[in-house]
Formats: structure tokens, sequence, C-alpha cells
């Protein structure tokens, strides 16, 4: 049986590491964090994300997943996965590219003849080339290949387990043998396994998520149309989407895409065309996150339309801070940037969130945080519908009109009840329904 470490703990890393640890292999999860090792070690995962501590305190306790931050751990293992973040540089629309390069360099000493170092994390085309010349100067006994991940926050340990399709990018026969062979439980279960050359590999990750990032983007296009047209964004949506050629999924019209990938990802891929001399081919990209962050500003020109130009000392019950529901990941959150913002207008901001107020907390700590929607929405001015939790959908309109001071509320998800908010009496506004 193979042997697999995995550098980088983050949402990829830990739970790469305990799904290939429920698939049977002995796994070294390093990272160069003390604090979140020590956590991992007693099988605690120190993020929100569905189903992972379950399968992570299993795994750690049938002693198959191991953590340490001692590189030389990895001497042994076969297979390296590289799971390290590449945030947006800054000042830069490009990747910052310094932690898989040193996890390469930190690795490369340890790693074993005969073992590969597989990068998952999403990098700019070339980077693999790169790392693989780096790699021959380091140990010429160890081979690089790519392995992009697609896994969603709040489905990680399912789309790792039961992923659409395995894609990887190799230079030789043996570095794909290895790989089918680390990932023999899930083919077999009839995923679908691309193997392609190190470009390509590196291009699908940033191809699939610059096309689920212009979906949206054209949705909210829609809905910036049906605003000035007097038509309905979510029929729309609806009504395309049962052409199969274009699907539903991803149409959903609101406040726009945040997280940890989307928004970095489709501006370093912009950065990386220019690089290449190919700007133009993904100038389209920048219009798609242009129109992304315009949602965010339609949102605040929807209340100051609804509660007036001057939001000083006015109360603003936000419901949701996360990027999305099922996540505690406040990383470009279109819900607390907006939120911050109102507050910077002046208002008296309440975020409500069901997972996300400690680290929405450390990066905005001057919004007031509450932990009860009822606290959130007593007395407010005007209630906005952020993220789109299922809580959320489960408030009575009708109980909580009387609490609060005016009852409008704006949908920023198109996720709520329109008619059951409508008949118990409140004033409802949402993003691209005239
Ligand atoms: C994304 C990709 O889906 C995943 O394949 C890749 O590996 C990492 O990036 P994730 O960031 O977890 O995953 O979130 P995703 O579910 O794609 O949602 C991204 C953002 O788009 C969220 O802010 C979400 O609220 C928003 N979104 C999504 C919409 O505004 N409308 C939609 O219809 C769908």
């Amino acid at each position: 049986m193979l042997k697999l470490s995995v550098i980088g703990t983050g949402y990829l890393g830990a739970t790469h590491a305990a799904a290939m640890s429920s698939l049977g292999f002995e796994v070294v999860g390093v990272d160069v964090d003390e604090s979140k090792i020590a956590q991992l070690r007693q099988g605690k995962v120190p993020f929100y994300e569905p189903d992972l501590e379950d399968l992570l305190r299993a795994e750690v306790d049938s002693g198959r997943l191991t953590f340490t931050t001692d590189f030389s751990a990895v001497a042994d293992c076969d297979v390296h996965f590289v799971c390290v973040g590449t945030p947006q540089k800054k000042g830069s629309l490009a990747a910052d590219l310094t932690y898989v390069d040193a996890s390469v360099v930190a690795l490369a000493p340890h790693a074993k003849a005969g073992s590969i170092i597989v990068g998952k994390s999403t990098v700019p085309v070339g980077t693999a080339a790169r790392l693989a010349t780096l790699l021959k100067d380091l140990n010429r006994h160890v081979e690089l290949a790519w392995n992009p991940e697609f896994l969603r926050e709040g489905f990680a340990v399912e789309d790792t387990l039961r992923p659409n399709r395995l894609v990887v990018g190799v230079t030789s026969e043996s570095s794909e043998a290895i790989l089918k062979e680390a990932y023999a439980p899930l083919i077999a279960n009839n995923v679908p396994w691309i193997c392609t050359d190190l470009a390509t590999a590196e291009l699908v990750k940033v191809a699939a998520n610059s096309f689920l990032a212009t979906k949206i983007s054209f949705i909210n296009a829609m809905a910036e149309i049906c605003e000035v047209a007097g038509g309905d964004v979510t029929m729309l949506a609806k009504a395309i989407g049962y052409d199969p050629r274009i699907g539903s999924r991803f149409l959903q019209a609101g406040i726009g895409f945040g997280g940890g990938c989307l928004p970095k990802d489709i501006r370093a891929f912009m950065a990386r065309s220019e690089e290449l001399g190919a700007k133009q081919s993904l100038e389209f990209l920048r219009e798609i996150d242009s129109i992304n962050q315009r949602a965010r500003q339609r949102m605040i020109d929807l209340v100051r339309a609804d509660i007036g130009q001057d939001l000083k000392g006015k109360k603003i019950a936000v419901l949701g801070a996360a990027f999305k529901p099922d996540s505690d990941d406040v990383r470009d959150s279109p819900a607390l940037d907006i939120a911050a913002q109102i507050h910077a207008a002046g208002a008296d901001v309440w975020v409500h969130d069901p997972k996300a107020l400690h680290p929405a907390r450390s990066r905005f700590p001057d919004l007031n945080y509450t932990e009860n929607i009822d606290e959130c929405m007593r007395d407010s001015d005007a209630t906005l519908h952020l993220t789109e939790w299922k809580v959320y959908r489960e408030i009575d309109p009708a109980v909580m009109k009387s609490k609060v001071k005016n009852p409008t509320v704006i949908d920023g998800r198109n996720a709520l009840d329109r008619d059951l908010w409508i008949r118990a009496g409140w004033k409802f506004r949402a993003l691209g329904r005239g």
C-alpha cells in the first residue's frame, strides 16, 4: 500500500489527508503552523467544514493519519501532495507562489527516490514546469506531477471522495501509474480519469473556475437589466436553466461570488495571460470581476433607496457573514464586505452568522456581532439577507415583524420566500427583481 504525505493542512489539505486516510492509506499531514498541527493531532478541524471533523477524528484514532511540522517525516512516503495556499499577491492581480515553492524546496531533500511530488494547489500555468526544473536540481530522483482539486467548501469531504473527475498532469507513465494506484478506490467507482500534460492540468482548474465565475456574473448582469427593465431575474434564470446546454446551476443572482478561490483565481489567470502575451483572450474576465464587485454596490444602493441616503445611526441587521452557507470562510466575502461598507457609512450594523462570527470579528472588529437572530433584527431599520444559510429561510416573518422598527427585508441572495414575507406585512426588495 502506498504511503502518502500532504503538505499544507488548510481546507484542501486537511480534507485530502483525512479522505485519503479513509481510503486505507497511511497519511502524514505536514504544516508549518504548530497550533494547527496540534489541533489536527487531536482530531480537531481548525475551521468549519461539514462532516470533516468526524472523518478526521476517526482517521486519527485509526492511527493511519498523523500530523507533524517536521518535513523529515515524509521520508518513506511514495506520493507527496502539495496543498498549500496561493493567495493573491499584495498590490497585484497575480498569485503569490511563495508557499508552493517553499513546499517543493522543503520536500526535495527528504523525498525518497522514485516518489512523486504532486501539486494540488491552484497555480498559474507554467508553474509546474518551472517547479519540475527546480526539482531536478534539488533531487533528480523525484518527479513532479499536477493534480488540480475542484472541491467546494461546504462539500469538501463529498467532493474529495466522490469527485466528478480526476485530472492529472504528468511527465511520465510511471507517475501516472503511481497516481492511479493512489486513486484506485475512486477510479473503481467510475470517477472519470483524465491524464494530460502539466500545462493542461494547471489550466483545467482555472478554466473551470473562470467558467463558474462567468456564469454567476452573467446572471448578475441579467439582474442589472431586469432592474431597469422591470423583469424578474429569478424567473429568467429558471426559464433559461431548463435548456440543458445552459443548465440551472450557478445561475443564482445576488451579491455575487467571493471566497478564497473564484475572485483570486480569475485575477491570477488574467495576470498570467498578460505575461504570456495573450492578455486579450481573458480581457472578458475583467468585466466578470467588475460585474461581481458592482453587485455589492447595487445591494448598498438598494439599502439607500429604501431607508434613505444617510445611513448614520440606522440599525441594519445583516444575516450572514460567510462567503457562502455551510462555511465559516469570510475571505473576500460579499456579505461581510457589504456589512463593513454600510458600517463605514455610519450605520449601526449588527451581523449574525451561524458559523463565521469569529473569523468575521477578527477581520472587522468594529461591527456588532451576535449569535442571536432576534437580537440582530430587533429594532432594525432594514434586514439584509446576505448569505443563504438554511436558518434564515426558517425565520417566521410574521413573528419578526413586531420586533423590528421597520419591516423592510432586502434579499441579497434571492433565496427567501418573497410571498411569505410580503404576506407577513414586510416590504420585500431583492437584487434583479424589478
Ligand atoms: C469554488 C469552485 O466551485 C470549486 O470547484 C473550486 O475548487 C474552488 O472554488 P468554493 O469557493 O467553495 O468553490 O465556492 P462555490 O460554491 O463555487 O461558490 C463561490 C461563490 O459564488 C460563493 O460566494 C457563492 O455564494 C457564489 N455563487 C455561487 C453565486 O453567487 N451564485 C451561484 O449561482 C453560485
